[in-house]
């Protein structure tokens, strides 16, 4: 097997030069020693690039990209974006508090979420949002009543589930009838209608999410297609109607045989039909902007044989990164110093599971106890992700840009983890 090649994933912003991996000007084992490892990248230049993209291919609509907060809440990622024009697609109050706090505007932020609570969802009227994205019926009510308390108007999307099959993992697909998600395009007139009796709502909008990754613009043409006749009658029905959330989950490529989300094709199947709906069209991405934005940098502790298999075992777990363990999601692993030598085994963290893995079974870089190796793919639904399992305190994340680096998020220590805690006298 060659030296791992000089572009990774076809990303410019992580390329071996050298043989060394670096994070666009930056050397890797530069950021290693100066931040220590387990380390989250974020290159501020992909960041960047790939909002640029989807905003220049959707351009004809002048859409609304709400960043999907969820898949990377660092302050400086979501600062980065807002700067840029991104709105937010939050799931909690936590997130909402996340965005406002890292400048964006409050009618750019879009709030979903099964479960929002009454504090909820007070706390997105007082900072008067966009809309929420309403996802059931007893929703639509408690909105109501927390706003006629406050004397204040919530604006609804309802969240339509149009029964596509969005051909992702099954804990990711959210668009399929039997998904808790939404309310089925049947049901949906009927919430609409109930919506327009409620004080205190007005109703903005249709919003839709299908699933994540998503790799072919199908799921999203046939999306658009069903909820067409609803939409005619929608906007006669309600003159405050105005906006159309198609929702996020357009993937990235994980693997160097995956061919890329084709967006060029995306644009030229959704633009149409979107802008023919004469309304306000509005994106939720997350991973497409953060996904191929970050890698996650660990150093080998042990290379472990045993007569079965080889382990690299490194100081990075599934407390980092769950994506392998939870959706036995693949990410592809390079040596941050090249070699050219592979051996078959397990990337294993130190947790005390067996599912604690960030890859098996595969050619892996035969990098010796004391080297760097790179997780890529790494900036959607990683750092966001961890735990403190095992009284492992969360990495530190940093980000570069050009030739700088910045500290965006200081290692946990173990003081932290003990933080919050409470010893009970008994007497
Ligand atoms: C409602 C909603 N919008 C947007 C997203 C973002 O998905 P992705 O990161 O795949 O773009 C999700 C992901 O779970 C979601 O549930």
């Amino acid at each position: 097997m060659s030296i791992r090649g000089s572009s990774l994933l076809g990303l410019t912003e992580f390329a071996h030069r050298d043989g060394v991996l670096h994070a666009e000007g930056v050397p890797v084992p530069v950021l290693a020693e100066r931040y220590g490892t387990p380390l989250y990248v974020y290159s501020r230049s992909h960041l960047l690039g790939q909002y640029r993209r989807l905003a220049e291919a959707l351009a004809p609509l002048d859409p609304t990209l709400f960043f999907a907060v969820k898949s990377n809440t660092c302050g400086a990622v979501i600062a980065t974006l807002a700067e840029a024009g991104a709105g937010a697609d939050v799931v909690s109050g936590g997130e909402l508090f996340r965005a406002r706090r890292a400048g964006v505007p409050a009618d750019r932020i879009a709030f979903a979420g099964v479960g929002k609570t009454e504090a909820e969802i007070e706390q997105a009227l007082r900072e008067d949002i966009l809309y929420f994205t309403v996802e059931s019926e007893p929703e639509l009510e408690r909105i109501s009543a927390c706003a006629a308390r406050l004397g204040l108007v919530g604006r609804v999307a309802i969240r339509v589930n149009p029964d596509v099959d969005p051909k992702t993992h099954k804990y990711t697909s959210t668009g399929k009838k039997e998904n808790k998600f939404g309310v089925d395009l049947e049901r949906a007139r009927r919430a609409y209608e109930r919506a327009a009796r409620l004080p205190g709502i007005e109703i903005a909008g249709l919003h839709m999410h299908l699933g994540s990754p998503i790799m072919t613009r199908d799921p999203y043409v046939q999306a658009v297609e069903k909820v067409g006749p609803l939409l005619d009658e929608l906007k006669t029905a309600y003159p405050t109607f105005r906006h159309l959330d198609v929702g996020g989950g357009m993937g990235i490529a994980y693997r160097p045989d995956q061919a890329p989300f084709d967006l060029d094709a995306f644009a030229e199947a959704i633009v149409p039909p979107l802008k023919a709906t004469g309304l306000k069209i509005g994106l939720e991405p997350g991973r497409f902007i953060t996904g191929n934005a970050g890698i996650l940098v660990t150093r080998v502790q042990y290379v472990k044989d045993n007569p079965f298999k080889k382990f690299l075992v490194v100081d990075a777990a599934m407390t980092e990164l769950i994506r392998p363990a939870l959706y036995q999601a693949h990410h592809e692993i390079v040596a941050v110093e090249g070699t050219a030598e592979t051996v078959l085994g397990d990337v294993v963290g130190p947790v005390c599971e067996s599912g604690d893995f960030l890859a098996q079974d595969r050619d892996l870089p035969a990098v010796p106890a004391g080297g760097l190796l790179a997780v890529l793919s790494a900036g959607a639904y990683g750092a966001v992700m961890a735990s403190t399992y095992n009284s492992r305190p969360l990495a530190a994340e940093v980000m570069v840009s050009g030739p700088r680096h910045e500290l965006v998020r200081r290692r946990q220590t173990v003081e932290d983890l003990v933080r919050d805690e409470v010893m009970p006298r008994w007497e």
